[in-house]
């Protein structure tokens, strides 16, 4: 029988089985609780137990002090439950919460996903995940090549391997080194996170997410911590394309919509050419199939990313239409 585990102060809860850390399944929760190694090394995951029995502690190397010790101080990563827990536990819930990091990473998976699209895979040390909230993004640093920030497009809930979706850019020396240069195996560097293009989980608003082409890596880490969090009050993704083949994960897309009950997918992609200079344009004219599904905008949550300028025109035309401004979240990274 599982376990409720209460995290103070926030009062955030989940349900723990009795074979797992808390950290564990904090994280497959979606709370944002720091930690780095897993592994009783590095301290990070320090918490307190307010209330209730821990089934075991496993070894660890990382000593706690006898202060931390009588007060109840225990690594979430090596508590199993033996009862329901109240814990005193760090959460992040601002950016502002994460300290910058630098971190070497590994190159585990470079596939193309589309002609011009391609799934980028890196795996931080053990000893030092990276702590970001979902929907941020992170400088990728290689040798002699102008920097590019970068969303990760997958979830906290698993900080060792991060997701980037590149596009194919002939103009960008980034681009072209991820396209042809870049092997498995290869050393990464990350700098990070930036941003605040998260999720507001205060909210129990219904949530419309509007990607546009790689736009849909953030969207994805928001919608992936979402579900983690077990939020039930209904989500509807637009996934607008540039291509033909711009839906590069559309199965996967699918498959939440088949889980879910609440989740609704629309897939708009392009059936005619259109001129790079009419992008944008075209962009904010394929957004008004919102207003034909959805007859009130007032009560949502939106989460946007649109091509280059016209993230604001987006705002305007979504607010135009009945959505409240301050409930509109817009990811202005500049996508090359
Ligand atoms: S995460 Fe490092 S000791 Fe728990």
């Amino acid at each position: 029988m599982p376990f409720t585990v209460t995290i103070q102060p926030s009062g955030h809860h989940f349900e723990i089985d009795e074979h797992e850390t808390v950290l564990e399944a904090g994280l497959r929760a979606g709370m944002n609780l720091n930690y780095s190694c897993s592994g009783g090394s590095c301290g990070d995951c320090k918490g307190r137990i307010i209330k209730g029995e821990l089934a075991s502690i496993e070894h660890h190397d990382f000593q706690l002090s006898e202060a931390d010790k009588s007060a109840g101080g225990v690594l979430l990563c090596r508590a199993k439950p033996a009862s329901d827990l109240v814990i005193e536990a760090f959460e992040y819930s601002r950016p502002e919460d994460i300290p910058v990091q630098e971190i070497e990473t590994k190159v585990t998976k470079i596939e193309r996903v589309a002609e011009h699209i391609m799934l980028l895979q890196l795996r931080t040390p053990r000893s030092s995940t990276l702590h970001f909230l979902a929907g941020q993004h992170v400088t990728l640093l290689a040798d002699g090549i102008r920097p590019r920030n970068k969303s990760v497009a997958s979830c906290p809930c698993n900080a060792m391997h991060l997701q980037f979706h590149i596009r194919d850019n002939p103009d960008d020396e980034f681009s072209q080194y991820i396209f042809e240069a870049l092997k498995t195996s290869s050393k990464l560097n990350i700098r990070g996170p930036w941003g605040s293009f998260i999720l507001d989980e205060e909210s129990e608003r219904p949530i419309i997410m509007i990607a546009y082409d790689i736009g849909f890596g953030p969207i994805k880490s928001l919608i992936e911590h979402a579900v983690a969090l077990e939020r039930d009050q209904g989500m509807h993704l637009y996934w607008i394309t540039s291509e033909e083949d711009g839906h590069y994960m559309d199965n996967y897309c699918r498959s939440w919509a088949d889980a879910f009950d609440e989740f609704i997918y629309t897939s708009l992609g392009r059936n005619q050419h259109v001129e790079p200079e009419d992008l944008e344009a075209d962009f904010l004219r394929r957004m008004r199939i919102i207003r034909e599904d959805h007859s009130d905008l007032s009560g949502y949550d939106f989460y946007v990313t649109a091509p280059g300028a016209a993230i604001e025109s987006a705002k305007a035309l979504l607010v135009e239409w009945g959505a409240a401004a301050e409930h509109i979240r817009v990811d202005s990274l500049e996508r090359f």
